[in-house]
């Protein structure tokens, strides 16, 4: 019998794969919708302080191996994000993530102590968005210190269980998840988008993108997720759920084999639609059956032996 029962602390989920922040992700209705189609756990579009609009269109773009994204992280009110992500606690048949962000380290402990209220199996802090700016001019994430100031807070002002996401455009990943998990992250994810890129119009001479520059995800980034989270199962204990152009059962074998006890499947989803769960999670388990690897623990890490 193979298991592909996958567990992140204490909190157990069917199969490691997770919906990641930013894609289906707003509404209670689209979250459930997402964890019939199989997911092992979803997570929320990014909750913020307040509305917020975020960039004009065009936000997403499609390039070679993948998109190039800068929605600028827009958001419903406080208030209604809330409404919403208490329903998907209530209805959800698995595990919900409850992704936030501030503008500032005060504001990452105020949404922080917010979202908790809705009592989520995890709280997950996006100091990595590449569109927009904190109050330092750049993201937290890509800095040690701002990434352990804002850890430190919010787990000051919650009790729910913390996933800090990082981002891979900084010189030494191992650097900011030693120091997140330092400051009491309970886990990492790894990578939010990468670079940013850039792509231009030819017949206009001007980018595409309303903000110029935007994130890049897809198969491209695979290889870069890969080594993120190799780099960060070095380094530090907390459990990782790795993410970055997983299209398939294989994809989501190499990131376990290099160190993820989970899987973040996102792009995909907005090129195959949620049914991609089921093909990944059917993917992996014939790739362990054929293999002979009976749970995630075999797989789990095994790039390190
Ligand atoms: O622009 C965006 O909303 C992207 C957010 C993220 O990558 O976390």
């Amino acid at each position: 019998m193979t298991d592909i029962r996958a567990t992140l602390r204490s909190v157990s989920l069917e199969n490691p794969t997770v919906l990641p922040a930013g894609i289906l992700g707003i509404t209670a209705a689209s979250l459930k919708r997402v964890a019939a189609s199989g997911a092992g756990a979803v997570t929320t579009k990014s909750i913020g302080p307040q509305r917020r609009e975020g960039h004009k269109n065009p936000v997403v773009v499609e390039v070679n191996g993948g998109l190039l994204n800068s929605v600028g992280l827009s958001c419903p009110s406080l208030e209604e994000s809330i409404e919403e992500l208490t329903s998907a606690v209530k209805e959800s048949r698995v595990p919900v993530i409850a992704s936030f962000y501030g503008r500032s380290i005060d504001e990452f402990g105020l949404v922080a102590a917010q979202v908790s209220k809705a009592k989520p199996d995890f709280i997950e802090a996006n100091i990595s968005c590449p569109n927009i700016e904190d109050e330092y001019g750049k993201p937290f994430g890509t800095d040690h210190r701002f990434a352990a100031a804002v850890t430190e807070k919010v787990k000051d002002s919650s009790k729910i269980p913390l996933i800090v996401k990082l981002t891979p455009n900084v010189p030494d990943i191992k650097v900011i998840a030693a120091a997140v998990e330092e400051a009491g992250a309970d886990c990492i994810s790894a990578i939010n988008t990468l670079g940013p890129g850039m792509l231009i119009d030819l017949s206009s001479g001007k980018p595409v993108l309303s903000n110029r520059f935007g994130g890049m995800s897809g198969p491209a980034v695979l290889p870069v997720a890969v080594r993120c989270v190799y780099e960060i199962y070095d380094t530090v204990d907390v459990p990782i759920i790795g993410m970055g152009g997983i299209q398939s059962g294989l994809d989501a074998v190499q990131m376990l084999m290099a160190g993820a006890s989970a899987v973040g499947i996102g792009t995909a989803v907005w090129k195959r639609g949620p049914e991609v769960f089921n093909v990944v999670s059917g993917e992996l388990t014939r790739f362990m059956q054929v293999n002979g690897y009976r749970s995630l623990k075999d797989l789990i890490g095994r790039a390190h032996q």
